[in-house]
């Protein structure tokens, strides 16, 4: 795999260049997201994003997103565009907004798991702007991990789980959001949150007139709306514990007294309490949504390279401006 920084502001022509040929080519090229690191090839090119499944060991089922340079590119890849696609790209694109569209049939079936929708989404980072200008294709990019891994959100991120896997990542430093993009399904007669994100979906309800919450967890292997259906998903190697909100420090303890026997060292993310009787390292996590999410994925991988094996997590609050952190920590701590 080869790297190559970029400026994430200012990213040189040059590094675009080789990396936009690599995806006209039909390479598979790492990036880096306002969310998290993707990793993209053409999106009409079947070849290509049959290499992404392959490197990712992602199960075909799960479809991808199409990250696309503008409105109009996103347009393109739609049979149909709903006012509430417009109001949504309106607000929120180019953001970490995912939209799911009835697909036109020029977007293959690898892309969509042969759904009759496609999600698409454009994103606010110079770089992935850059590329998705420079190749003047859309790119399908899951985040670039895994399947089952945590996000990255730096280029070592990505390294350390597909180095050997892909043709080449673009350094753009860490990613600003830090967990990804919120999506909405909009193909069917009522707008669905899919998966939570970075802001408050509230808004989005109040932006189209409402918004009802997905219920179902999927298994087996029809096609899932979302990875984040599959119960377990963004989870660390550690085994991942979520405290009790009403006496955090209690629920503690006997998860402490449960494991301790078994397993090794023991870290907390914490918000509010200070501490933690019996932990070998205490985390002190951001006490602001945004911040947190920024945080997360890096401080489970720090972790998981320093090989804790139990995580002990305060709950975040209930609170619509953390749903995306609270639905990240409940997947990664479903066993
Ligand atoms: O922030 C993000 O969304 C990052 C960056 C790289 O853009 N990408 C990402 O991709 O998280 P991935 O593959 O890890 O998650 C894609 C999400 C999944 O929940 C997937 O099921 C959903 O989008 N999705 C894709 N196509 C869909 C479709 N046709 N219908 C419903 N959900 C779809
Ligand atoms: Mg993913």
């Amino acid at each position: 795999m080869k790297l190559l920084r970029v400026d994430p502001e200012r990213p040189d022509p040059a590094v675009i260049a080789e990396a936009a040929a690599m995806i006209r080519r039909g390479g598979i090229v790492a990036f880096p997201t306002e969310t998290v690191y993707g990793l993209g090839a053409d999106a009409l090119d079947p070849a290509a994003v049959t290499r992404i499944f392959a490197a990712k060991g992602r199960p075909t089922y799960n479809p991808l997103i199409v990250h696309c340079a503008d409105l109009a590119e996103a347009r393109s890849l739609a049979v149909e565009w709903p006012p509430a696609a417009d109001a949504l790209a309106k607000l929120y694109w180019p953001g970490p907004l995912t939209l799911v569209v009835r697909k036109n049939p020029i977007v293959p079936d690898e892309v969509t798991a042969s759904l009759p929708t496609v999600a698409v989404r454009v994103p606010n980072h110079p770089v992935a702007a850059a590329l998705l200008a420079a190749s003047g294709r859309p790119i399908a990019a899951p985040s670039a991990n895994r399947f089952t891994e945590i996000s990255p959100t730096t280029a070592e991120h990505v390294a350390k789980g597909l180095a050997d896997r892909i043709d080449l990542v673009l350094d753009g430093g860490p990613t600003p959001v830090g967990i990804e993009s919120t999506v909405v399904d909009l193909s069917g007669p009522h707008p669905v949150l899919l998966r939570p994100g970075s802001f408050d979906a509230s808004r989005i309800a109040a932006a189209i007139g409402g918004l009802s919450l997905s219920t179902g967890v999927y298994t087996g292997t029809a096609p899932r709306p979302a990875p984040g259906m599959t119960p377990r998903h963004y989870a660390p190697r550690a085994t991942v514990f979520l405290l009790l909100e009403d006496d955090p420090a209690r629920s503690a303890a006997a998860i402490l007294r449960d494991a301790k026997a078994s397993t090794g060292r023991v870290a907390a993310l914490l918000r509010e309490l200070p501490t933690i009787d019996g932990v070998d390292r205490i985390v002190a996590m951001p006490r602001d949504a945004g911040e947190y999410a920024r945080r997360l994925y890096s401080v489970l991988h720090e972790l998981d390279d320093e090989g804790y094996e139990v995580v002990l997590v305060e709950s975040p609050p209930d609170d619509p401006e953390w749903a995306g952190v609270a639905d990240r920590l409940a997947r990664a701590a479903t066993r």
